[in-house]
């Protein structure tokens, strides 16, 4: 076992600050990733501040980050996929027991004995596992992602999460050329949306509540940009999208998305609300609609989703800060002040 530098924050109301943290010697399959950049995804805020509390509640202190990017400085004696010295990335997962017909079939993110990579049980030093907003991370090498060389590191940070959590069902609900696609929500999570559905070739419609933002989603793929708070706006899109993608972290109608869908069209949520939402069943059965939900990717599909990034020349668009910054930058993603994912250098943590 040795001490990484982190940052942690102590319960619901703490402001963040500096501490050390237990990790372990790296295990024969382990890998130990000195950590470059890490995003600061809004499940880490929501989780943060305790407010999954029914689903899952945080254990304190919390050390949040599941969009990790650094370079490996030791492998274990079984490790064949690194060597010291290699780029390498860590989203969401950390274990899975590897066996069941959900590992199996790539889908670890479904696996009864998931282990995520912050605020779930630790089986090497007990306690909890311990994120991304620290200096270095021990990683079983089948959670370990290779990262394409091409790729600016502070902006690939964020494809470990946001990256996924979007191509997935994107991928799944076999977004494509000739179709017509809704990203709702232009945060972290829904400016990748706007890059994927457009490099997948489709229509891509924004809806914001920002006006702000409208030139930038245009710039970063999108065909339309409607802002959802105007009914007129809304009403020219009626019954006309194939698949809408909502990326929203606070309630909000979504009715008013499912009545976009076309007969068969599909909404899909991957954004997480704390609070549960009212839906009219009319609403779906007349039109046949369905309302789904995505939850990341498996270790295989996120693979894909990055050489997919280093293929089309894909990363998020990031404002760098240093770890110092971290209470303000939460402050500033709740407001959704934030063009449009903070990536926190690593090298602030070191020269403290
Ligand atoms: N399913 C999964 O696997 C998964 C993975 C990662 C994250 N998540 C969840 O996805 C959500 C988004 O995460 P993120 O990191 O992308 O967050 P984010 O950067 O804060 O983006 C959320 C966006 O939602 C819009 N929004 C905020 N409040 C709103 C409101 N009251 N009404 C309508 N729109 C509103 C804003 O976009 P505009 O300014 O454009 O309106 C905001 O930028 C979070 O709940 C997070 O926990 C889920
Ligand atoms: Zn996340
Ligand atoms: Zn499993």
């Amino acid at each position: 076992m040795y001490k990484a530098k982190a940052y942690s924050i102590a319960s619901s109301r703490s402001p963040f600050t500096g501490t050390t943290i237990p990790r372990r010697d790296p295990t024969p399959t382990d890998v130990q990733i000195e950590i470059l950049f890490c995003g600061i995804c809004h499940s880490d805020l929501h989780q943060a501040r305790d407010e999954w509390a029914s689903v899952m509640p945080t254990v304190y202190p919390l050390v949040p980050g599941h969009e990790i990017v650094g370079r490996v400085t030791k492998v274990g004696s079984a490790v064949s996929k690194f060597k010291a010295g290699d780029l390498a990335a860590v989203g969401c997962m950390v274990d899975s027991d590897g066996t069941c017909p959900e590992c199996k079939a790539g889908n670890e993110h479904f696996c009864p004995n998931l282990i995520l990579t912050y605020n779930f049980p630790d089986k090497h030093l007990g306690g909890v596992t311990y994120g991304g907003y620290s200096d270095s991370i021990v990683v079983d090498q089948r959670f370990v992602l290779r990262v394409p060389s091409n790729l600016n590191l502070a902006g690939t940070a964020p494809l470990l999460c946001a990256g996924i959590t979007t191509y997935s069902p994107m991928r799944q609900h076999g977004v494509t050329k000739g179709k017509k696609i809704g990203v709702v929500g232009l945060g972290g999570l829904g400016h990748m949306g706007l890059k994927f559905a457009h490099a997948l070739g489709a229509h891509v419609v924004a809806f914001t509540t920002s006006p702000k933002k409208k030139e930038d989603a245009l710039r970063l793929g999108a065909d339309e940009v409607v802002v959802s708070r105007n009914a007129d706006e809304m009403q020219k899109h009626v019954e006309s999208f194939d698949f809408i993608l909502d990326t929203v972290s606070a309630e909000h109608d979504v009715e008013a998305l499912i009545n976009l869908l076309r007969r068969e069209g599909n909404l899909t949520l991957v954004g997480a609300p704390p609070k549960p939402f009212a839906v009219s069943s009319f609403s779906l059965i007349m039109r046949r609609r369905s309302l789904s939900g995505s939850n990341i990717g498996g270790i295989a599909e996120t693979q894909e989703m990055l050489d997919f990034c280093g293929t089309h020349n894909i990363t998020a668009e990031v404002e760098v800060i240093p770890i110092q910054k971290i209470n303000e930058a939460y402050e500033r993603l709740l407001k959704s002040d934030v063009k449009y994912r903070f990536s926190i250098d690593m090298a602030s943590l070191k020269a403290e």
